[in-house]
């Protein structure tokens, strides 16, 4: 074999004037990593080797990303010389790996392999759902020249994945060709498969990848530590990465991991690879330790802490204690004690006031109708949070009401808004949020200052981010949970332009302590379903008809009623039905993008837009539905214009709303006014 490649060598430096290989021939063709101690990876984002020699690649820091590379690349593809010539080499990678997620069901983004061009900047990556190899508009591009093979540790949407535990082979893009449930196939009993779990804490496991450029053939194999390589592959896809990687470059492999908005801890272990042969073997007793995952027990210390030790604490603790009364005089706030089990979710007023430098009116985002919004950073972990300052006198139901907010805060999703806790003052509740450096939508839409317009992809994106959003409150979160004001001031776009839906849950929680004697309807006029008027009980699909509504908004740059010069005002849904019946649908669409749009998208989108505001409830899909067919994976049933032609305010004059739009005063943006009995 040898002998062979170095014919190819001297053939390359005789003819053919190409630059020298720089990864030719023996110990240059493979390597072995048995723990990280001493190697020259190239190292970027949070990666980092510990002390015990595992490669670190996330440490449980929310929006991390990291790479960890092979110092020197390979080349792949043999010169164009003779007859077999450009095809790619074969190569074979095996590795040890453990991810740590204190959250089992909110666990991201995973781990990718990766094979990509020696000179790949991936400084231009998110730290999100990417899993820090591209971004949303380098997802999907040729010109990316990468393979990959993801553990996936979350179920996205926008890539099709299968579930929130897979293992998948990537071409330039997070949709993966080919995937599969984490397991393998036992070679022992009865061959049949087992599942893994790929976030499996202090249980590392191993994987084999194999490519052989003969039969172009992608091979993985995954088991537990310590157990064989299985003989039958996990999965096993045909691809000729000849497509993929070009003739003329050096490729480096690597690792890629991100956190998102997950907090979640990445590892390798160990580590091999090779061309054109089998992986060289791990030796897994050489294998650093992972660290403990939750360390709960006392260590053996605590009974030989000498005497003098325990005097030293108890100063400390004296310390503590005094600087604690002092802050607690200072920076008064309200602490009962059942509120000792929401512990980690409470925020101290002190640390709140420092973050946003004392309430200070430049640090003020924005106002909402229950209450001013500030921006701040937290002096210790540097984290950017949006701090809501809401009046609440009532003592009745605060329990309840710190409950709920809490629950919500073990919601996590990349298009949800992270609510990341509370705090308590006389008169007043302050909830945490992570901070959406670009605002929210609605200033985005109609805000004609500095903001840029958004393009037809970007406003398809963010459609598709909030119908994933409503799709996790509405059925993948142990209960349902309706949201109940959906609306364009309610959707703020991070840095990267993801779509977060806020608020959600909230509007109920804000009817704790009112008045029960009168009702109140929390929402927003003009997203409010007609039903919503006859018995005031939102449903998952009453957040739909929103939905529908939010849609056709971000489509036609409207808000859900307009004026019109005769004073009148004009409901959007009604106008693009009245289109739609004179074919003229298209003329609905956001004159701002100037035509520049996806026809097939927009046509799509207007019409589901107008399926989801249906009057009659049980004729709007279902969140699942509606994904189905923005994701292009089923088609719209016809909109039957018999059963959609009455508009949406005659029935909803009829239903008891009258008095509600007409008093709807005009000079009022209509995203500032929420229907509803603020509980003071
Ligand atoms: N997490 C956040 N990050 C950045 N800005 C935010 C955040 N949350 C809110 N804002 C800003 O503050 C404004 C007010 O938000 P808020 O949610 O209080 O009101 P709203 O959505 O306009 O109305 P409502 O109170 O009826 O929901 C938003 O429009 C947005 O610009
Ligand atoms: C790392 O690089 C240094 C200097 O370039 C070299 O001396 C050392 O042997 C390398 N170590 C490994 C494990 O490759
Ligand atoms: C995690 O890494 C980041 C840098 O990427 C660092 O700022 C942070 O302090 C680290 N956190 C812990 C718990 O080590
Ligand atoms: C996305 O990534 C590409 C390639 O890395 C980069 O050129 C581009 O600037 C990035 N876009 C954004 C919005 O960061
Ligand atoms: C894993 O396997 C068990 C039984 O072996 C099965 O009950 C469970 O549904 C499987 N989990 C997944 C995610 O497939
Ligand atoms: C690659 O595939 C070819 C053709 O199927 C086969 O003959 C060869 O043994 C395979 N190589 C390896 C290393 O499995």
């Amino acid at each position: 074999m040898l002998h062979v490649k170095l014919i190819f060598f001297l053939v390359l430096l005789a003819g053919a004037n190409l630059p020298a290989c720089s990864a030719g021939g023996g110990d240059d063709d493979q390597f072995v990593y048995s723990g990280f101690t001493g190697s020259n990876l190239t190292l970027d984002g949070a990666a980092v080797i510990t002390r015990t020699g595992l490669l670190e690649l996330t440490n449980g820091t929310l929006r991390q990303k990291a790479h960890a590379v092979h110092p020197v690349p390979f080349r792949l593809r043999r010169p164009p010389s003779s007859s077999s010539t450009e095809a790619v080499r074969s190569f074979s990678a095996s590795f040890v790996f453990a991810i740590l997620c204190p959250d089992a069901d909110a666990c991201g983004h995973g781990i990718v392999l990766f094979v990509a061009p020696a000179d790949h900047d991936f400084s231009g990556a998110f730290p999100s759902q990417y899993i820090g190899l591209f971004n949303g508009s380098s997802n999907g591009d040729a010109g990316n020249h990468l393979f990959g093979v993801e553990l996936d540790t979350d179920q996205n949407n926008e890539f099709r994945d299968i579930d929130g535990n897979h293992v998948g082979v990537d071409i330039n893009s997070l949709t993966s060709i080919d995937s599969t449930s984490a397991g393998y196939y036992d070679d022992a009993g009865d061959h049949g498969f087992r599942n893994l779990t790929l976030a499996s804490h202090d249980k590392a496991m191993q994987v084999w990848v194999d490519y052989n450029g003969t039969a172009k053939q992608i091979n993985i194999a995954m088991a537990p530590l310590k157990m064989a390589k299985p003989s039958k592959p996990l999965l096993s896809t045909t691809y000729d990465l000849s497509t993929v990687f070009t003739i003329d470059k050096p490729y480096k492999v690597g690792f890629s991991s991100a956190t998102g908005s997950f907090n979640s801890k990445h590892y390798v272990l160990g580590w091999s690879f090779a061309m054109d042969g089998p992986a060289p073997a791990i030796d897994i007793d050489k294998l650093p330790k992972l660290p403990r995952f939750a360390p709960k027990h006392k260590p053996k210390l605590v009974e030989i802490i000498p005497p003098l030790a325990t005097a030293t604490f108890i100063i400390a603790l004296g310390t503590v204690s005094f600087v604690w009364v002092r802050r607690r005089m200072r920076y008064t706030e309200l602490l009962e004690d059942w509120e000792v089990e929401f512990g980690p979710h409470r925020f101290s007023y002190k640390d709140l006031f420092h973050a946003t430098d004392g309430f200070k009116s430049v640090n003020l985002v924005g106002v909402g109708g229950f209450g001013r919004v500030y921006k701040g950073v937290l002096p210790s972990s540097k984290l950017e949070i949006a701090v809501k300052r809401v009046s609440h006198d009532s003592k009745q139901g605060m329990k309840e009401f710190i409950a709920e907010v809490v629950s919500i805060g073990r919601l996590q999703h990349r298009n949800l808004v992270q609510l990341l806790g509370y705090c308590r003052r006389k008169g007043e509740l302050l909830l945490v949020y992570e901070y959406m450096s670009n605002g929210s939508l609605d200033k985005h839409l109609y805000g004609d200052d500095d903001k840029q317009i958004l393009d037809w992809g970007q406003r398809f994106r963010i459609i598709k981010g909030i119908a994933s959003g409503l799709l996790y409150l509405h059925e993948e979160w142990e209960k349902v949970i309706v949201h109940r004001d959906i609306k364009t001031s309610n959707v703020l776009l991070d840095n990267e332009m993801n779509s977060r839906l806020g608020d959600f849950g909230l509007a109920r929680l804000y009817d704790h302590g009112a008045d029960p004697q009168t009702t109140h309807v929390v929402g927003t006029i003009g997203y409010l379903a007609p039903e919503f008027g006859r018995n005031s009980k939102a449903t998952p699909l009453t957040d739909i008809f929103a939905f529908g509504i939010f849609i056709l908004e971000v489509t036609c740059g409207r808000r859900p009623i307009m004026e019109v010069p005769q004073g009148d005002q004009l409901v959007l849904v009604d106008w693009v039905l009245e289109n739609w019946h004179r074919g003229s649908i298209l003329e609905t669409v956001d004159p701002k993008l100037h035509g520049n749009y996806n026809v097939d998208e927009v046509y799509m989108v207007l019409k589901l837009g107008l399926l989801c505001s249906h009057p009659l409830s049980n004729a709007r899909p279902t969140i699942r539905q509606v994904m189905k067919y923005l994701n292009g994976d089923m088609a719209m049933p016809e909109l039957v214009p018999t059963h959609h032609s009455f508009h949406t305010l005659a029935l909803m004059q009829n239903q008891g709303f009258d008095s509600y739009v007409m008093s709807y005063p005009s000079s009022m943006a209509p995203s500032l006014s929420p229907m509803s009995n603020l509980s003071a």
